[in-house]
């Protein structure tokens, strides 16, 4: 009797483990690493290429734990009849269409920038090295 409650506490415990493992993956929250605002290259990396990818597919790591798929970023000109929307794009980046969106998944990044800079300016600055790196990464 003892050997069949040990083996069935075996195969749950066995169970138990797959399904930990099975798990939907979920989002670790981290203190954003420090960057230099005049690369929007290297804060694109360290910031949004876990969700967007690295060349702004929309296929980062993350993409699973989401419920909304991250933005194909490299397409928002031809979207726009061949006219990057600069000013959509920092928008969203700094969080002011949330509402519009409707959608917390994408982080606010604006917050997350005034926290890490100095100045509003230098806020701004990484807002718009941002917007000029993702300008870089359209289709033709
Ligand atoms: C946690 C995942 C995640 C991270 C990190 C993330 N995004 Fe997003 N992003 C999204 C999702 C999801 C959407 C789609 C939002 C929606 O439709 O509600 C989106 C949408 C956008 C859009 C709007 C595109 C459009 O179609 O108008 C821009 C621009 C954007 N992201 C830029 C960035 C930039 C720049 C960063 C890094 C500073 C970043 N994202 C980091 C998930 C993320």
């Amino acid at each position: 009797m003892t050997r069949v409650i040990l083996w069935l506490t075996t195969l749950l415990l066995a169970l138990g483990c797959w399904a930990q493992e099975n798990k939907k993956p979920v989002i670790k929250q981290v203190p954003p690493s420090p960057t230099d605002a005049s690369s929007g290259q290297q804060m694109f990396k360290a910031y949004c290429a876990s969700c967007h990818g690295l060349q702004g597919l929309g296929n980062g790591p993350a993409v699973a734990a989401l419920k909304k798929t991250p933005s194909n970023l490299t397409l928002l000109a031809k979207n726009n009849g061949g006219k990057f929307p600069a000013l959509k794009v920092a928008n969203s980046i700094q969080g002011d269409n949330i509402a519009a969106h409707g959608s917390l998944d994408m982080p606010v990044w604006g917050d997350v920038f005034r926290s890490m800079s100095r100045s509003e300016a230098e806020t701004r600055m990484r807002i718009n090295n941002l917007t000029k790196y993702i300008e870089g990464l359209q289709v033709k």
